[in-house]
C-alpha cells in the first residue's frame, strides 16, 4: 500500500465491509494511507490481519473485526466495536458482496438467498446499525453498489435486483439523512478485477464472465478505491451522490 503521505483523513474513524480481498481491500488501505483509522471486517480472518499488518507496516492504523453482514447481531457488534476502541463512526463503507450470476430457469435458489442477504440485507443492517453514530459524527456512508444496479440483462437477473434494491434503499436514506449532516455515497464500478467472479457456482456462466472480462483492459480495485477516496474528501458543503465508472473498452 501507499505509506500514510497526507492527512486529509486524520483523526476520521472508517469501517470497511468486505475489506479481505478485491475493492475492500484497497479501500481499506487507500483510507489508511489519508490518516483514517480503518476497522477491517469479513469472515476470513487470516486474509484481514495480513492487511492490518500491511497497512501497520506503512504508517497507518487499522484493526481486525470479524463480521458476516448475514448476521444482524455481529453487524451491530462490529459497529460497537469500533465505536468502543475509537470514539466514534466517521465513514462507513458497504463493500462487502457476492455476484452469483447464473440464469433464473433451474437457479440453485440458495445462490439467490445468499445475494439478497449479503447484497441487500447486510448492507441494511449495517447501515441501520451505524446510522446514529453517523449522525453524531456528521460522517459518510458509502454503498458499493455496480453498473448492474443501473442496468438489467439476461444471467444477472438476481444481482441485478440486489444492486438495484441497494440504489433504491440509499437514495431513500439519502433523502432522510442529507441536511443532518450525513453525505451518502453509491459507487457504481464496471468489471473490477477481483475474485468476485471466481464465487459463480454455476459453470457456464462463471466461464462467459471470465471471458467477457479478458476481452477487456477491466478496472483495477485501485481505480474504484480511487473514487471512494474522492467522493469522502470533498469539503463539508459538497455531497458526491454517485459515482458510475466503467473500464473504457466496456460498452454497457
Ligand atoms: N469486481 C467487480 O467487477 C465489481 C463490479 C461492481 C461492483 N462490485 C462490488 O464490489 C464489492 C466488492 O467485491 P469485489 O469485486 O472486491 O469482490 P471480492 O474480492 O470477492 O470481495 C468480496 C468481499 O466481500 C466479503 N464478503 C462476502 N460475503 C460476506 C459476508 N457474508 N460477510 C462479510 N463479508 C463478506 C468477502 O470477504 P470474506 O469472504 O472474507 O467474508 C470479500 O472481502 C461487491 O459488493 C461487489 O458487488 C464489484
Amino acid at each position: 500500500m501507499l505509506p500514510v503521505m497526507n492527512t486529509e483523513l486524520l483523526g476520521k474513524v472508517a469501517l470497511v465491509t468486505g475489506a479481505s480481498s478485491g475493492i475492500g481491500a484497497s479501500v481499506a488501505r487507500a483510507l489508511a494511507a489519508r490518516g483514517a483509522k480503518v476497522a477491517v471486517a469479513a469472515r476470513r480472518r487470516d486474509r484481514l490481519e495480513q492487511l492490518v499488518a500491511e497497512i501497520g507496516a506503512d504508517g497507518g492504523t487499522a484493526m481486525v473485526v470479524e463480521l458476516d453482514v448475514t448476521d444482524e447481531a455481529t453487524c451491530r457488534a462490529a459497529v460497537d466495536r469500533c465505536v468502543h476502541r475509537w470514539g466514534s463512526l466517521d465513514l462507513l463503507v458497504n463493500n462487502a458482496g457476492v455476484m452469483l450470476l447464473g440464469p433464473i430457469e433451474d437457479a440453485d435458489t440458495d445462490d439467490w438467498r445468499r445475494m439478497i442477504n449479503t447484497d441487500v440485507l447486510g448492507l441494511m443492517y449495517m447501515t441501520h446499525t451505524a446510522l446514529p453514530h453517523l449522525l453524531n459524527s456528521r460522517g459518510t456512508i458509502v454503498q458499493m453498489s455496480s453498473v448492474d444496479g443501473r442496468l438489467a440483462g439476461p444471467l444477472t437477473g438476481v444481482y441485478n435486483a440486489s444492486k438495484s434494491a441497494v440504489n433504491a434503499f440509499s437514495e431513500s436514506l439519502r433523502q432522510e439523512v442529507t441536511t443532518r449532516g450525513v453525505r451518502v455515497v453509491v459507487i457504481e464500478p464496471g468489471a473490477t478485477t477481483t475474485e468476485l467472479a471466481s464465487h459463480i457456482t454455476h459453470s457456464p456462466t462463471r466461464e462467459a464472465v471470465e471471458q467477457f472480462a479478458a476481452a477487456l483492459r477491466p478496472l483495477a480495485p485501485e481505480d474504484v478505491s480511487a473514487a471512494v477516496v474522492f467522493a469522502v474528501t470533498q469539503p463539508a458543503q459538497v455531497a458526491v451522490n454517485e459515482i458510475l465508472l466503467r473500464s473504457v473498452d466496456q460498452q454497457r
